[in-house]
């Protein structure tokens, strides 16, 4: 398949022409049922809906169509939060992928302020991940590991019973599913491109580093600014981005450097 491809278009359109069984991983990051419309002083996208049920079902649709695109060793990562994330999981994953598919939920878990006065501030996004075939997906956990901490490395050294080597600084450890090393990114990021829920770049290249290789087709059909296609990009992935808005396609040609779709 040719690589690299660019549509502004609704992604349900693309997403049933393009051949099936042809991309390594997916990400989407959609509109989370937030009923209102997000905005920066540059660019806005709309998430109003008129109920749960459309909005469940409008999903789902887009889900089964990418579900027939991906290989069979392919994942899907799915970023939402506490809008529908029980809903998403339950009435659309676990109906198209299957209960057994499910691979893990990736919490990330953001500092910021909360201006709630009557609840708990909501401080994470939830990002499902699932295979297509839960023995054949590709996870590369030597890419993502982190360091560990000075004081757990001094800890090992000193012979601590429940160290059973002495760790050094070359030494990583699996990040774990609650991610707080991640900060969103502001509007005076030196990543922003000012593009409203716009996702940092590091949270989608431990995605992709752990879930495919060089080489391999990334498909994100809510594109955005394009954090994912430019993540793939910097990481040698290929990359293929739906977006249907005119404002967010152009932003992504600018970010990825391309004259014309
Ligand atoms: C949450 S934003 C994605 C942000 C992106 N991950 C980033 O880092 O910039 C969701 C995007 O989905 C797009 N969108 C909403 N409905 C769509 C549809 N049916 N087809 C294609 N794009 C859609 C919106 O225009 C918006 O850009």
């Amino acid at each position: 398949m040719p690589a690299n491809q660019l549509f502004c278009s609704d992604n349900l359109m693309v997403l049933q022409q393009l051949p099936p069984e042809s991309i390594d991983v997916v990400y989407l990051d959609p509109p989370f049922f937030t009923n209102r419309t997000h905005s920066t002083a540059q660019h806005h996208f709309s998430d109003e809906w008129q109920n749960l049920s459309t909005y469940i079902r409008w999903l789902y649709e887009r889900v089964a169509a990418i579900h027939k695109l991906m290989k069979p060793t392919a994942t899907i990562y799915l970023h939402c939060d506490w809008h529908a994330d029980a809903y998403i999981r339950v009435e659309i994953l676990d109906k198209i992928f299957g209960y057994h598919n499910y691979l893990n939920q990736i919490v990330w878990h953001y500092v910021m302020g909360s201006s709630a006065q009557r609840n708990w501030g909501r401080k994470y996004d939830t990002i499902y991940w699932y295979a297509k075939n839960p023995n054949k997906y590709h996870f590369d956990l030597a890419a993502i590991k982190t360091p560990y901490s000075p004081e757990t490395i001094a800890r090992s050294q000193r012979g601590e019973a429940r160290y059973k080597t002495q760790l050094t600084e070359q030494d990583g450890k699996n990040p774990g599913n609650v991610w707080t090393d991640i900060h969103p990114v502001q509007g005076n990021s030196r990543e922003s491109w000012h593009y409203p829920t716009q996702k940092p770049e590091k949270l989608l290249q431990r995605l992709l580093l752990a879930a495919s290789r060089e080489g391999d087709v990334l498909l994100d059909p809510f594109a955005g600014s394009g954090t994912s296609l430019a993540v793939a990009q910097q990481l040698n992935r290929h990359w293929i981005g739906i977006d249907e808005s005119q404002e967010a396609i152009a932003l992504c040609q600018k970010r990825l450097n391309i004259c014309e779709v």
